[in-house]
């Protein structure tokens, strides 16, 4: 405010100070005396009454003289207001700048300053915090104003953990002159509780390009953390899902690769077991033959040979048969002391002359119910492991007992148990779950197929018991088989049981394979029936209808053609009544697919002996009472032959 008269200041605020910082400017002086432009400018005004504005270089602002008239339209005061032409320097330079007083000498700055709605502070380009904003104090400190806001006390409000890495973070701002990204670190509050914020920074240069402070925001970031975190959590719950996912695909997938590579192996081994038992049979009953009918004492020790190879192939094919999951078809009651004995040689044997090999039976062990072959097969595989496992030198234990497990329904029901106890390396606890897959194997190809203990565990089940593995690397591997025991007796048989039985009588012999049919033509004959041959289904039933009546029907159960041995059955039962007896190369499960009831007819299973036949047929015809029902074919007189 000027004195219209004098041209003297009679009063003026701090911001009017900062334009005549290079003067001296006093209360009651006339300060524009000094320069030329203003001087002529307040003149004018206190002289006309007007309104007089001028430019001036030298302060770098303009002047807008405003008179306060008298009521004689003179002038008394000029109210005097200035405002800067370019950008204003808020900021002092040169000594002393970066100082709280000097540089928040301006009132309007820090007032925009205090009202910015997030933390704001000022730091030296040490580093060190001289000024922090209301908002930051307000949150840090619980109040607006903090006149001795100083960096050791902000620091104490920083959580301890991000210390380092905030000073680093302002550290390398520093140094580079410019903040690349944001950094987050937590804060206290006045209450205690931490939040997190994002602080970023930036220098403020003076007019020479020099910094001469830093200004830095720090933005609350609290909920946006913690968005995060709920996001992470997420995403990472959608991971392990995808990821348990992810692992029962991989899962179903080898499951159905199993299955279909146990399909194929069933499929496969199930054709050969069957195209070989034919092969067998009539390779047996051409043996029997010519024993009987040459009699040539020159020729018999070759027989017996072929003899025992008949029997080495026969136990191939019931290995195959178990590979192909099929039912073992001659489960009996057994003695497991028995078996035991003779098998003990054999596995002797399959372990070598380094093993030694123990055999422990309990007392009171009960009859088992199981085909004594797969049996046989299912140790000597469970011995040829162990002696694998321990290269060849160490012990095996076949240790045989009585044991009480769960059963089928839960309830609990007596095994015997065929353990087999090695000393060898044991299996990783990785690799126990998987011993049991066809065609899992640690052996070279030449040494293992990996099909034994799918095979083992196959005739287990299949024989309505359990397997069960223990192993401990380093020091062994016992395998136990539980076993149902039999409800049935074991079935005694005489010494003395003819071999061969003599009868008479007139036999359809149904059969599609031309060597089966021959070879059963002549047994037959040579027992002393009269056959009449067929060759399929359809061949049978033509020769029924036609009136032919035959004292008994041998037949196939398979055959090419239109009708199968069910037409054949409805036939005789419809119109003859004549007994059947049916003969296939294939095994149990087959038979009872194709819809024969085993206890409705006898049915032999490929390869079988002429004793076999003769004993079926003379009880068909009911001239050899003492063999039962003609159920599945247990316990012979004679083994069959392989
Ligand atoms: N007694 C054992 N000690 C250590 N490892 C064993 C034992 N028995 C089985 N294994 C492991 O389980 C795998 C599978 O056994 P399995 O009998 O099914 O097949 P294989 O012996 O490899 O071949 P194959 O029996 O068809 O000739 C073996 O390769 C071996 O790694
Ligand atoms: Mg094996």
């Amino acid at each position: 405010m000027i004195d219209s008269v004098s041209r003297n200041i009679l009063f003026s605020n701090d911001a009017f100070l900062r334009f005549f910082k290079d003067l001296q400017v006093v209360a009651g002086k006339n300060v524009f005396i000094e320069i030329a432009v203003l001087s002529e400018a307040v003149s004018a005004a206190a002289e006309s009454g007007a309104m007089a504005a001028v430019e001036c270089t030298h302060t770098n602002a303009r002047f807008e003289l405003s008179p306060l008239l008298h009521s004689e339209q003179r002038p008394a005061l000029l109210q005097c207001v200035v405002s800067p032409l370019t950008a204003m320097t808020l900021v002092p330079s040169g000594e002393g700048a970066a100082t709280p007083a000097a540089l928040l000498v301006n009132e309007g700055y820090r007032r925009i300053l205090d009202h910015f709605p997030h933390n704001v502070w000022l730091c030296t380009v040490k580093g060190e915090l001289f000024w922090t904003n209301r908002a930051s104090n307000l949150f840090t400190y619980g109040k607006a104003e903090v006149h001795d806001a100083d960096n050791t006390r902000y620091i104490t409000k920083i959580h301890p953990e991000d210390l380092t890495s905030a000073g680093a973070a302002l550290a390398q701002a520093m140094s580079r002159g410019h903040m690349e990204h944001p950094h987050r670190y937590r804060l206290r509050d006045h209450s205690g509780v931490y939040h997190w914020f994002q602080f970023s920074m930036a220098p403020v240069f003076d007019a020479q390009g020099m910094p001469i402070y830093w200004v830095g925001t720090s933005i609350n970031i609290q909920a946006v953390h913690e968005a995060e975190l709920v996001a992470a959590a997420h995403i990472e719950q959608l991971r392990q899902r995808s990821a348990a996912h992810e692992g029962r695909a991989l899962e179903s997938q080898r499951v159905l690769a199993q299955q279909h590579k146990m399909e194929l192996v069933s499929h496969l081994a199930g054709g050969v077991a069957h195209d070989l038992n034919n092969l067998l049979h009539v390779m047996g009953i051409n043996i029997e033959l010519m024993r009987v009918q040459m009699q040539p004492e020159a020729v018999l020790p070759y027989l017996r040979i072929l003899e025992g190879c008949l029997k080495k192939a026969g136990r191939l094919s019931t290995q195959l048969a178990g590979f192909s999951g099929r039912m073992p078809q001659n489960a009996a009651a057994l003695e497991p002391q028995a078996l035991v004995s003779d098998i003990q040689d054999l596995l002797a044997k399959a372990v070598g002359a380094e093993v030694r090999l123990t055999v422990e039976l309990e007392h009171g062990l009960q009859a088992v119910f199981v085909d004594k072959a797969y049996l046989e097969n299912a140790l000597i595989n469970l011995a040829i492991n162990a002696r694998d496992a321990m290269d060849g030198r160490g012990t095996m234990l076949l240790h045989v007992g009585m044991r009480s497990r769960p059963g089928p329904a839960g309830v609990a029901a007596d095994y015997v148990m065929f353990e087999v106890e090695d000393s060898g390396t044991g299996i990783a606890a990785d690799l126990r779950e998987r011993v049991f897959d066809p065609f899992f194997t640690t052996k070279s190809s030449d040494k293992g197929s990996g099909l034994g203990l799918t095979m083992v565990k196959t005739f287990v089940e299949n024989s309505n018991g359990h397997v069960s593995i223990e192993s401990t690397p380093g020091v062994g591997t016992r395998v136990a088989l539980y076993l149902p025991v039999s409800r049935v007796p074991v079935e005694t048989v005489a010494e003395d049981t003819p071999r061969q039985q003599q009868g008479a009588g007139r036999i359809l012999l149904v059969e599609d394979d031309d060597s089966v049919r021959e070879a059963m033509n002549s047994i037959l004959n040579q027992l002393g029936y009269d056959t009449i041959p067929s060759f399929s289904s359809d061949h049978a039933v033509t020769l029924l209808q036609s009136g032919m009546r035959p004292d008994l029907i041998i037949s196939d159960i398979r055959m090419p053609g239109r009708l199968t041995v069910l037409d054949l059955i409805a036939v005789v039962e419809a119109q003859i009544g004549t007994p059947i007896i049916f003969a296939t190369g294939y095994s149990a499960d087959v038979v009872i697919k194709e819809g024969l009831v085993n206890d409705r007819y006898p049915v032999l299973f490929k390869p079988f002996s002429a004793a076999d036949i003769s004993v079926r047929i003379q009880t068909a015809l009911g001239q050899h009472p003492q063999i039962g029902n003609g159920g599945a074919v247990t316990t012979d007189a004679t083994p069959p032959l392989g």
